[in-house]
């Protein structure tokens, strides 16, 4: 992994940033994902929603697409997820679960360290969208 300087960004988060993978430009229709989930950044103000597909049966994620108020690190962040939690067919829901920020910060190959906690808002997020899906699951 790259030294980290106080404001560096690796070339990783650079090509996330400006090629974020799994975004989505405007809220998808109602019904169209399995779940959602949100959450907001207190530090900064920012907010990120995300939404899933989910293989009834294999709990594995399907598809997994995103929206955010947030900056440039945040943005990387949740690229880089979607694509961990999507690849080699998608994750099942346990383990995307137990994915941690550091991991997130790894694949990016750095993150400035004032920015970590800009890694975050996509874990949190995705566990909001993992509880709402059980929820309405349980139920049925
Ligand atoms: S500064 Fe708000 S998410 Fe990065």
């Amino acid at each position: 992994m790259a030294e980290v300087g106080e404001w560096y960004y690796s070339n990783k988060v650079k090509e996330h940033f400006l090629n974020p993978h799994n975004f989505l430009i405007e809220e998808p229709k109602e019904g169209e994902f399995d779940a959602e989930g949100e959450a907001g950044n207190m530090a900064c103000g920012d907010i990120m929603k995300v939404w899933l597909k989910i293989d009834s049966k294999t709990k594995k994620i399907k598809d997994f697409k995103w929206r955010t108020w947030g900056c440039a690190s945040a943005i990387a962040s949740t690229s880089v997820f979607s694509d961990m939690v999507t690849e080699k067919g998608g994750m099942k829901l346990e383990d995307a679960l137990k994915i941690t920020p550091q991991e997130i910060i790894k694949r990016l190959h750095g993150l400035p360290p004032r920015k970590i906690h800009c890694s975050v808002l996509v874990d949190q997020a995705f566990r909001n969208a993992v509880s709402n899906y059980l929820k309405v699951v349980d139920k049925k």
